[in-house]
């Protein structure tokens, strides 16, 4: 079928289809779908992922990292997360030693003073992890520390984990060969029969007093395709089942930073981990930065994902920025360098200090983007800032598709990533934003949306709203090419997050995804590659649709919403498409705007799947109230 281009008619046709919700509920209403008048392609990279290091998105989530504060920051409390073991007459005494760390990074350390301890009565340091220590039985954990001793009387180091409520030791190595230089030592701890439960801590003691000093503990379960320094299982699974296109690494504020000096400086993010200094996050927590560039494409390789590079443009949030010109140089210089590491062969300097980390294969690169969210930076230095990024990039890399983060016009972008965090009344409203859009400039990327309702992530409300925006994505997406929802993830504890809602929530041991989560996978997974003709008439409030088709496949796929609190009926007319009279109907819906999945109800709200048959060529369909719905109709 040839895709003909996108025609100022159609496009009316399509944004008064959109817009029909302003009819009373229960009239008769008509949706009329030409399966043989294709009106322009979808983007294949409709549906991609968002991320960056906020609500503990990767340390204390994604990242499977069990032992929380590595490296033994310390702030007014004390060392965080870490605490002092005295078993029995034992005694001991741990400060943070800002004179001896392991590395040029890492250059302080965890000094443990014993002055009593036995066989009997040993002493040392636990941590508590993420909120938890997710611990399961018959599994195999491998773990490393960087120690050294003040004498070979403490050459030995017993780690256990420890369950918390029985103080029960689930399983035990020995770390021997201690000497009085830094070094890292491996030990790999199996449990038994045991119960599955976060409820424990990780102890690292010794049998003698004397010193040592740690830094940077570490604890992994399996990971996700076992990779190692790699990410947790049921995460990795919620996300795949999403099928996203693309990762925008990494996005939002995480990439800015609250000041220059605490930006993401990517070149710190690489090689072993004991030589990544980490950095404050603009979120207020330190990152480790031990889930670093090479960790995010690791991920996208792993779901199959596109890399969409954000690369730091000069502008941090306190309102710093670099002027344009000669001291903007080494960051476009930088940025780069960063391209090169991404995609450079190993012949390239880059490239090559890629494949000393681990990946000699380069990564496809299409997306870079430059900056983010730089309409915030008052002082109007984006609009040069830009122009220098996209002079040195294309300069060197001519087929890389440039995104803007604002306006500008010293360059002309090939992309403007756009912003939305509204309330559901606002997405019902403007579901129609792009319909009119004009296609002769850049390409959109919807970089960052959510309909903001419900804590810690959405409820049903949210999802329609959620829902009702992306009928208008698709409806649009020969000029919307991308778009990803924001944020992503969130650990549920209290003091975990800092922004709501987020796509997915977790704890230490559980995951669960929110009714717009489910809408979300709901749409990528049923995506054609063609947006056929459609209009709409008698649509009761807050009605919205999109089709897309795959001739290929022989599918068409309506996205239904109805986002009221009476039912939808619908009559639909398949004109000039052949029907098999089968196909698959999956709902989600809720009994009010206000339901909602959590930690504790994690399947509340999830979609129903049920086959369909005497699909006609006019098929009468009832909607239920606040529903969510994707029709899967087969073509002969
Ligand atoms: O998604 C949360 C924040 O919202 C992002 O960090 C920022 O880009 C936006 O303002």
């Amino acid at each position: 079928m040839n895709v003909k281009r996108f025609t100022g008619a159609v496009a009316a046709l399509l944004a008064f289809a959109a817009a029909a919700g302003a009819q009373a509920q229960g009239t008769h209403t008509v949706l009329t779908i030409h399966a043989d008048q294709p009106v322009h392609s979808v983007s294949p990279t409709l549906y991609g992922l968002m991320t960056e290091e906020i609500n503990h998105a990767y340390e204390g989530g994604l990242y499977a990292e069990l032992v929380s504060n590595e490296s033994f920051h310390a702030d007014w409390s004390g060392v965080r997360d870490w605490y002092l073991v005295q078993n029995g007459n034992s005694s001991a005494s741990m400060d943070v030693d800002t004179t001896t760390g392991p590395s040029a990074a890492i250059t302080h350390s965890l000094k443990l003073t014993v002055t009593r301890a036995d066989a009997g009565d040993r002493a040392g340091v636990l941590n508590t992890g993420y909120w938890g220590m997710a611990v399961r039985p018959q599994t195999t954990y491998q773990g490393s520390l960087w120690a050294k001793a003040d004498s070979p009387a403490m050459s030995a180091l017993r780690i256990s984990l420890v369950s918390n409520q029985t103080g029960t030791r689930l399983a035990t190595a020995t770390v021997s060969g201690l000497t009085t230089a830094w070094q890292k030592l491996s030990f790999t701890l199996r449990t038994g029969q045991i119960e599955a439960s976060s409820a424990n801590t990780l102890h690292v003691t010794v049998a003698h007093a004397g010193t040592v000093w740690l830094s940077e503990a570490s604890l992994f379960p399996p990971t996700y395709d076992n990779r190692a320094n790699g990410n947790r299982v049921d995460l990795m699974k919620m996300l795949g089942a999403m099928h996203p296109a693309f990762l925008r690494l990494p996005g939002g504020n995480y990439l800015e930073g609250n000041s220059i000096k605490e930006r993401f400086n990517w070149q710190k993010t690489i090689g072993p981990r004991v030589d990544r200094p980490g950095h404050e996050s603009p979120w207020g927590y330190w990152s480790s930065d031990h889930f670093g560039l090479l960790e995010f494409l690791d991920w996208c390789e792993d779901l199959h994902m596109q890399p969409v590079l954000a690369v730091y443009a000069g502008y941090s949030l306190n309102g710093e920025h670099v002027t344009p010109g000669p001291n903007l140089e080494p960051y476009v210089q930088s940025a780069l360098d960063e391209i090169e590491y991404v995609t450079g062969g190993t012949d390239t300097k880059w490239g090559a200090v890629r494949a000393e980390d681990g990946h000699p294969a380069p990564f496809q690169l299409k997306y870079v983007e430059v900056g983010n969210e730089d309409e915030f930076d008052h002082s109007g230095s984006y609009n040069d800032r830009f122009g220098q990024f996209f002079k040195g990039i294309k300069a060197k890399y001519p087929d890389l598709q440039l995104i803007a983060t604002a306006p500008v016009t010293s360059a002309r972008p090939d992309v403007i990533d756009d912003h939305f965090y509204v309330r559901a009344a606002k997405f019902f409203d403007d579901a129609t934003h792009y319909d009119k859009t004009d296609r002769s400039g850049p390409k959109i990327f919807v970089g960052e949306w959510a309909t903001r309702e419900g804590t810690p992530t959405p409820n049903f409300d949210a999802a329609l709203g959620d829902a009702a925006w992306m009928t208008g994505l698709e409806r649009n997406s020969d000029i919307v090419i991308m778009a990803s929802y924001a944020p992503l993830l969130t650990n549920v504890n209290p003091g975990a997050m800092q922004w709501a809602p987020d796509l997915i929530g977790y704890d230490a041991l559980h995951s669960y995804g929110s009714p717009s989560y489910y809408a979300q996978a709901m749409f990528s997974n049923h995506i054609g590659n063609e947006v056929p003709a459609s209009s709409v008439e008698g649509a009761g409030a807050r009605f919205f649709y999109s089709i897309t088709g795959n001739a290929t496949d022989k599918r068409l796929y309506l996205k239904l919403v109805n986002a009221s609190s009476d039912a939808q009926p619908l009559e639909v007319k398949f004109d000039g498409a052949s029907l098999t009279g089968t196909g698959e109907l999956i709902t989600l819906s809720a009994k009010s705007t206000q339901a909602t999945n959590s930690i504790e109800e994690p399947r509340n709200i999830v979609p129903v799947e049920k086959p369909l048959h005497g699909v006609a060529n006019t098929w009468r369909h009832e909607m239920p109230a606040y529903s969510i719905q994707v029709v899967e109709v087969d073509l002969r």
